[in-house]
């Protein structure tokens, strides 16, 4: 596929997604929402790829919500279409077996803010904003924002945010558990980076398994606690949990395969 709204850069096993409609401050359009999910899709039978970073170019913004100027004339199916192919999207990113980080550098609104938090780790710079001021709009969130910004800040926290479209701070999203960390903006990058390199180092069998888990309780579609106990069973039979406990009783650095 060409990417025409998104720029691509695999270094170290890092592949780095960057939003790339600055003078739009990134705004999704579905031509963009087509390229994350393909360039994500894609980099799962990727061997060379370990882990995926998110972010948006220019200093303002992440992404600061579906496209506007797009969406303004659509009918209720076409909105109704756009929200699906949004949602399958996201959920790719979601169940994505390695892990997906998104650096916030700047503004995350409507679907910027949804597609951060459909990242399983957000890491946002001092300047990062976030919300899903749709209702401003007269429009209620399109893909997955009344869903997941309930289950990441609470559901008092998250409708006050759904209903009055105020937006949150850095400070105030770490402090209420919406993004993990918090750096300057030149930190941004390297700091997420580096949380993907040590994520690189262990077993990618055990990263995927881990993440499987944890949408489990996420989304509670299915008994967490009793997938973790087939997982963690299944891990008895790989190469990576022989090296990894033959490596402590050795005193030796694990080198996990992924087998
Ligand atoms: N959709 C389409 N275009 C958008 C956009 C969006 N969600 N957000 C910003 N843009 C465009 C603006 O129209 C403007 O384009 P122009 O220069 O051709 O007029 C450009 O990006 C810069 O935005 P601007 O509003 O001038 O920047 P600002 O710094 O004054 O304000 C925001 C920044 C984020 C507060 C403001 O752009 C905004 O409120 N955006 C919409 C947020 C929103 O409602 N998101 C949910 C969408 S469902």
């Amino acid at each position: 596929m060409n990417y025409e709204n998104i720029l691509i850069h695999l270094e170290d096993g890092i592949l780095t997604l960057t939003l790339n409609r600055p003078d739009k401050l990134n705004a999704l359009n579905m031509a963009l929402i087509r390229e994350v999910g393909h360039a994500v899709a894609e980099a799962q039978s990727n061997d060379l790829v370990r882990g995926i970073l998110i972010t948006g170019s220019g200093p303002k913004a992440f992404a600061a919500g579906a496209d506007i100027a797009e969406f303004v004339h659509f009918t209720p199916a076409e909105a109704r279409d756009m929200s699906a192919a949004g949602h399958a999207v996201f959920n790719t990113i979601e169940q994505s077996e390695k892990p997906v980080m998104a650096a916030v550098n700047g503004f995350a609104l409507g679907g910027g803010c949804e597609l951060a938090m459909s990242c399983h780790i957000r890491i946002c710079s001092e300047q990062a904003k976030f919300g899903q001021p749709e209702i401003n709009l007269g429009v209620i969130p399109g893909y997955g924002g009344t869903q997941r910004l309930l289950r990441h800040v609470g559901y008092s926290k998250g409708l006050e945010l759904l209903l009055t479209a105020d937006l949150l701070g850095a400070q105030e999203a770490f402090r209420l558990g919406l993004v993990s960390q918090v750096t300057s903006s030149e930190e941004l990058l390297p700091v997420c980076r580096g949380i993907l390199q040590k994520i690189k180092s262990k077993s990618p069998l055990v990263v995927a398994q881990i993440i499987a888990c944890a949408n489990a309780w996420f989304h509670k579609t299915e008994d967490g606690f009793e997938l973790e106990m087939e997982e963690f069973g299944r891990c008895f039979v790989t190469s990576d949990f022989r090296e990894g406990t033959a490596a402590f009783l050795e005193k030796r650095k694990a080198v996990f395969t992924g087998s």
